[in-house]
Parts: C-alpha cells; sequence; structure tokens
C-alpha cells in the first residue's frame, strides 16, 4: 500500500506526455526558445533561450527586478497563479514535452518541477501533514505508514532529527531555517525531477543558509536544481551552470568557472565585480 500510494502520487501518472519527455535524449533536461513574458501591458522577459542540464546545479544571478523569479516560475507553470502575469510567446521544454501545450495539466507539472521560495511558506497544519499534502491518497494510509513517509523525505531535507519527537505539531513552530527544510521536504515527497529554489537562503541566518547549501550539493546527485540568488559567492560555491540577467534579458550564460573568470560582457564584469545590483 505504501508503495502503491508513492507510485500514484507520481506525477508523471497525472500526465502521460511527461514520463516520455523524461527519459527523451537531448541538450538539457529543461529549455525554453524564444521565451516572452508580460505583466499585463509591460514585457518583462524577453527572447529568452536556456538549456538546464540534467543534475546539476544552474544558478540564475542578477540585480533585484531582473527578472530572476519571473523566469523561475514560468519553469513550472507557477508564474500564471500570478494575476496579470502571461508566457504571451515562447515555449519551455521539458524533454520533448512543451509545458504550455494545451492538454498538460498545471498541477502535474509543478509536481514533477517542484518549487521552493523565497520565503519558506508551510502550511498552517502538523508538520507530518506538511510533508505529506501533495502525497496522493496519504489520509487512506495507517499512521505508521504516513509516518515511514514522512521520516523518508524529512531526512532528506536533513530534518528529522530535530522534529522526529514532534510530528504532530504545528509546522509554524520551527524555526525560519527549519521550516525552509520543511519546504524542502514537501517538494520531494512529490517526487520532483527538478527543483526550483528562489532565493531560499535570503529569510535565513549564516548557519541555516550553510545548511541549505550543504543539501543543494547532495540533492543534485539526484535532482536537477535551478537556483536564483544574488549572492555572487552562493553561486560559486554551488553552481555547476551560470545564468546572468539584466533588465529580462539573458546577457551570460556558461559554465559557471568560465562565467567568473571571464565574463563576456562589460555589464558582467560590472555585476561580478560588485558594482551593479
Ligand atoms: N505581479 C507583478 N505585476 C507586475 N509587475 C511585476 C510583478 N512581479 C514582478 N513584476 C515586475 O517584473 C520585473 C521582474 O520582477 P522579478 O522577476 O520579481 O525580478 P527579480 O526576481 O529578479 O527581483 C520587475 O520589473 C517587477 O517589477
Ligand atoms: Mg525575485
Amino acid at each position: 500500500m505504501l508503495q502503491t500510494a508513492i507510485n500514484l502520487n507520481s506525477a508523471a501518472a497525472l500526465h502521460p506526455a511527461i514520463l516520455t519527455a523524461a527519459s527523451a535524449p537531448s541538450a538539457g533536461i529543461l529549455q525554453t526558445q524564444q521565451l516572452n513574458i508580460h505583466y499585463g501591458l509591460e514585457q518583462r522577459l524577453f527572447d529568452i533561450n536556456i538549456s538546464i542540464a540534467e543534475r546539476q546545479v544552474t544558478a540564475i544571478m542578477g540585480p533585484s527586478g531582473c527578472g530572476k523569479s519571473t523566469l523561475l516560475k514560468s519553469l513550472n507553470r507557477t508564474l500564471e497563479l500570478t494575476p496579470g502575469a502571461e508566457v504571451t510567446s515562447g515555449s519551455v521544454y521539458f524533454g520533448e514535452l512543451d509545458i504550455y501545450q494545451s492538454d498538460v495539466d498545471a498541477r502535474a507539472v509543478r509536481k514533477v518541477i517542484g518549487i521552493i521560495h523565497q520565503r519558506p511558506q508551510p502550511f498552517p497544519m502538523s508538520i507530518e501533514e506538511n510533508v505529506l499534502f501533495g502525497v496522493r491518497f496519504h489520509q487512506r494510509l495507517k499512521r505508521s505508514q504516513r509516518q515511514l513517509l514522512a521520516e523518508r523525505y524529512l531526512t532528506m531535507a536533513g530534518l528529522w532529527d530535530e522534529v522526529k519527537d514532534r510530528l504532530h505539531q504545528s509546522a509554524h513552530q520551527l524555526s525560519g531555517g527549519q521550516q525552509q527544510r520543511l519546504c524542502l521536504a514537501r517538494t520531494l515527497a512529490n517526487q520532483p525531477q527538478i527543483i526550483l529554489m528562489d532565493e531560499p537562503c535570503s529569510s535565513l541566518d549564516p548557519a541555516s543558509t550553510e545548511r541549505i547549501e550543504q543539501l543543494v550539493q547532495q540533492l543534485k546527485n539526484d535532482y536537477t536544481i535551478v537556483i536564483v540568488t544574488h549572492n555572487i559567492a552562493q553561486s560559486r560555491r554551488l553552481a555547476d551552470q551560470a545564468l546572468l540577467m539584466m533588465e529580462g534579458r539573458v546577457i551570460e550564460n556558461a559554465p559557471a568557472a568560465q562565467l567568473f573568470a571571464n565574463p563576456t560582457t562589460v555589464a558582467g564584469q560590472d555585476f561580478l565585480q560588485g558594482r551593479i545590483g
């Protein structure tokens, strides 16, 4: 029964095309083609063409307001939850599947491509219920089976030891760093292939930040990670690939070591030397 619950929970089960898409050989697991995004009448992203490599950490950097969150949210169709936000042209491919195709279930996309927000957003329920929130039919599992599932994902998120004796207490009693790891456990329970993180450490203290960075390093063995950060030092520590955005455009896009050593644009040099942003 436990296994059944896990399988049914898989987003692939919700949209068969996603299964084949994920296994298709291609340059990157996630790619955008000529992506343009508006908020109402204002265009905010322009002709974005990027390719995200599987099981690597891709960092998206750039000054405040350049479009990092907008781009990130477009990659798993959470952008359309913001009133007025719209992909006006272009495509996002997950393998060979265009996730904006009309018959694709956006909720399934959001499970396979999970997102962690800037501020941790635990739901007003217990720690265990938070972890299992997206797991289909978890309410039908026995208490012991629910706990096993919660243990699995809390362990992956590096939180189990800290919460194992209070799984039924409110998630809001946790510290900010613990809440962010709880949100990670909740995302992992959806069995994603890609995890998007939008400045996941911006509200955390240095110790919690280090903890999240360690987790990113571990998780990249099994998941593709895209992390937005305006912390250049953090991207240097974590990123395999790095993108730099300015005013709604991607102006640098290269292996991280290359981008940090040799930015190709003046704006890129200025940003990396701390003169912009
Ligand atoms: N909900 C919204 N409505 C209108 N404009 C928005 C909205 N969210 C963001 N923007 C605008 O889109 C641009 C990119 O914002 P955002 O993606 O949040 O940037 P970043 O994450 O790099 O700080 C900014 O000019 C911002 O003001
Ligand atoms: Mg942002």
